[in-house]
């Protein structure tokens, strides 16, 4: 009864000796050999009987004879080790048998020779739902890769549409103050210019009395004097050409600031053009400082003219936003160094302050959109994203590296010439830590 229960239980059960020969054969394994081989399977290697991975097979035995300790082996790992077809095909898609293999050294009882059980159960099935589970997993990890790029997409899209949107409405309030500004500074300018005239004649005229005092009598004479003396005319005279002419100068520093927001806020997005980049970068520093007079500005460039093919407005964008930040990082006393080297193929703009610099566990997060460490209403946490986007659609890079307290470096490197793409002709402008 014992031998018939083994015979048919539905796991392989077969018995081998030293030399592989097969000793005993289950039902199990008897039923996936030849019809021929049923009644004269023993005495024959197992691995000629069933010609699967008989190499494999062959290692396992021996180790189990020579270290006398069980082996197991796992579906996942080998699946397919007795070339048997699937008995469940469940889904249609397995067509062979996945199978766990366990070899136990045993003993005959009778003459004491080594002998080893091999257990083979068919896990076809449980392979089977395994491995569906896997697929779906992988593919579940695909899709939520696929929403998180989306998530950072339209996390990007919002802060260009923000930036774009207060970029827009703060250009045309500049664009329209620079106009409004541009008629009273002519003005003053002529009215400054004829006053000076005035001044010069009425000097000439002073000038020309004083010789000729003594000629008058001496009541007149004393009293002229008394007027030049009591009006302070050597001063006025010293001081009012001198106050004529820093007035002058003051309201062309006006103009320049002017012009130049004129020039920054109109232009926003002409596509792909050459861009000569130093009187961008001056044009910024006097824009800059204009608003943020605290730190002292510098400005390096060992060229007179640095060109790079660009989009002017992003790339003007991504500057000043950078600019903006180490302007604002200046609590104190400080500056902001700006470089513009030029390389062979790129340029390289540095952009230095003495600031309050980032702390460590914010650095890695300055590009991320919204990041700001600025109070309400100050910061938006923009500006980096921004100037991030810019640079990558310039196929440039931007880094930052920071030391609190000492200052920060922002480096940004775009090549020379670059192979247009749709981004780059398209109006919206859009991270790398150190
Ligand atoms: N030069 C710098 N010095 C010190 N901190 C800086 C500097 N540049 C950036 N940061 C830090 O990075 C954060 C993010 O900068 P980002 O320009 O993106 O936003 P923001 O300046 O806070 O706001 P927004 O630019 O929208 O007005 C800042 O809040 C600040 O903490
Ligand atoms: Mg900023």
């Amino acid at each position: 009864m014992f031998d018939q229960l083994v015979g048919k239980l539905p796991v392989g059960i077969g018995i081998v000796d030293e030399n592989f020969n097969v000793v005993y054969l289950n039902d199990f394994f008897l039923d996936r050999l030849p019809h021929e081989l049923r009644n004269d399977y023993k005495e024959k290697p197992v691995t000629e009987l069933f010609q699967g991975q008989g190499k494999f097979l062959k290692r396992r035995l021996k180790s189990v004879f020579v270290l006398q300790h069980p082996s197991f082996s796992y579906w996942e790992q080998r699946p397919h080790i007795f070339p048997f077809k699937s008995s469940r095909p469940i889904t249609g898609e397995e067509t062979q048998m996945y199978q766990n293999m366990e070899i136990l050294p045993i003993k005959d009882k009778t003459t004491g020779n080594k002998l080893a059980c091999i257990f083979l159960q068919d896990v076809t099935a449980q392979a089977s739902y395994f491995r569906a589970q896997q697929k779906l997993s992988e593919a579940l990890k695909k899709e939520h890769e696929a929403q998180r790029k989306l998530i950072r997409k339209l996390d990007t899209a919002q802060s260009q549409l923000i930036q774009a949107e207060k970029m827009a409405s703060t250009g045309q309030l500049a664009a329209g103050i620079a106009h409004e500004i541009n008629n009273p500074i002519g003005f003053v300018n002529a009215n400054l210019n004829t006053l000076g005239q005035y001044a010069a004649h009425l000097i000439s005229i002073c000038e020309g009395v004083q010789p000729h005092l003594n000629s008058f009598g001496e009541e007149v004479k004393e009293h002229i004097a008394s007027l030049f003396e009591s009006n302070h005319y050597d001063l006025l005279k010293e001081d009012m050409s001198e106050l004529i002419v820093e007035s002058t100068e003051g309201l062309t520093r006006v103009k320049d600031i002017v012009d130049n927001l004129k020039n920054f806020s109109l232009e926003t997005s002409e596509g792909i053009q050459t861009v000569e980049v130093c009187s961008v970068c001056n044009q910024l520093i006097t824009l800059i400082s204009a608003q943020y007079s605290t730190p002292q500005y510098k400005f390096e460039c060992a060229q007179e003219k640095v060109e790079v093919m660009g989009n002017p407005g992003p790339l003007k964008q991504a500057l000043m936003n950078v600019m903006i930040n180490a302007a604002q990082a200046i609590e104190d006393k400080g500056f902001v160094k700006l470089s513009v080297i030029e390389n062979t193929d790129t340029v390289t703009f540095k952009i230095l302050d003495s600031g309050k610099g980032i702390a460590q566990k914010n650095i890695k997060r300055v590009f991320e959109p919204f990041f700001t460490t600025k109070p309400e209403g100050q910061g938006q946490g923009l500006g980096l994203s921004v100037a991030y986007t810019a640079i990558e659609q310039h196929q440039g890079k931007i880094s930052i590296s920071s030391k609190e307290g000492k200052g920060t470096v922002v480096e940004i490197t775009i090549p020379k010439k670059l192979v247009p793409t749709e981004e780059l002709t398209e109006t919206a402008p859009e991270h790398e830590t150190e």
